[in-house]
């Protein structure tokens, strides 16, 4: 499917009022523990639960490595402005991007993106907080409708972007190149701190591998790959922060109170691109 298809169905009101269609972002909003999703999210969420026991206690953990990695990005590497790329729908008493950096800049932009119309009518109340936030509704994998769009005058080109691609290009397949997508955002910019998760296969046998693609069907076609291809595929020629690509949970984790996660993972990884140093790196 091309950027502009994708692009067209994604703004639909088809889609937006079609209850019996399970969602990506409501079902990940279910996974989550979120209120802002359906009897038919939850029941794809209930399926996928039969193979990936752990699925809900894996995303939750993942939502916390975003918002870990995200106030290392504004407190150690000075980020101060944010794309966040299938942001999802932020949930009531969790952090937005904004929240968490805000904390350490207060000229802290963000500019969200999401082809999913139930992120914009439900979630733009929650991030679209200020001049300093907007959100796009379109095709993530579109770079140039993403960054020629209006709102993207948020971001300046010369200036370091913390890039946030979080359990997105597993929706990508191969042929599609999610990679060298998202090698076309950093380019727009002198430096990079990115942030990044994908769904892991290799722990999965193929009936269970299959079993999960199938179950996840009726929402969308679903590609994880296993941790060499990933870390190969988006990590070849960027700096990968210690301790490299782990399971979330385990991603500089704030406890040491281990989390059972089981199979599901997610697994993160934040890498830089570009001259982009740790303050705490540089201290004496
Ligand atoms: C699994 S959720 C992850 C949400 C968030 N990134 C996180 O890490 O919590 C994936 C999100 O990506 C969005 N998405 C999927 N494909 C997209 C695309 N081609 N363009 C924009 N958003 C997309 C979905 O609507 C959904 O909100």
């Amino acid at each position: 499917m091309s950027p502009g298809e994708r692009a067209s169905r994604s703004a639909s009101e088809e889609r937006l009022y079609d209850f019996t269609r399970p969602s990506i972002a409501r079902v990940w909003n279910a996974a989550t523990g979120g209120k802002d999703n359906l009897a038919t999210d939850r029941d794809v969420l209930d399926q996928l639960e039969q193979t990936a026991k752990q699925i809900r206690t894996a995303a939750r953990a993942h939502v916390q490595f975003v918002t870990r990695a995200t106030r290392m990005g504004a407190a150690e590497y000075g980020i101060r402005q944010w794309l966040n790329l299938g942001c999802g729908l932020p949930q009531h008493g969790c952090e937005t991007t904004y929240d968490t950096a805000i904390r350490h800049h207060k000229d802290t932009r963000v500019l969200y993106v999401d082809n999913d119309p139930h992120v914009m009518v439900h979630g733009r109340a929650l991030l679209h907080v200020s001049d300093a936030t907007d959100v796009i509704e379109g095709d993530a994998w579109d770079v140039d409708a993403v960054l020629n769009h209006e709102q993207a005058g948020l971001l300046d080109r010369s200036q370091p972007i913390g890039l946030i691609a979080t359990a997105l290009a597993h929706f990508l397949p191969d042929e599609e190149r999610p990679a060298s997508i998202l090698r076309r955002y950093m380019a727009h910019f002198p430096s990079v701190y990115f942030i990044f998760s994908h769904a892991r296969d290799d722990l999965l046998s193929s009936e269970e591998r299959a079993t999960l693609i199938a179950d996840y069907k009726p929402t969308a076609d679903i590609y994880p790959r296993s941790m060499d291809v990933i870390r190969s595929m988006f990590f070849d020629g960027l700096d990968l922060l210690e301790p490299g690509l782990v399971e979330a949970s385990v991603w500089r984790p704030d406890s040491a109170v281990s989390l059972d996660v089981g199979r599901a993972h997610f697994l993160a990884a934040v890498a830089t691109f570009g001259p982009l140093s740790s303050s705490l790196a540089e201290a004496p």
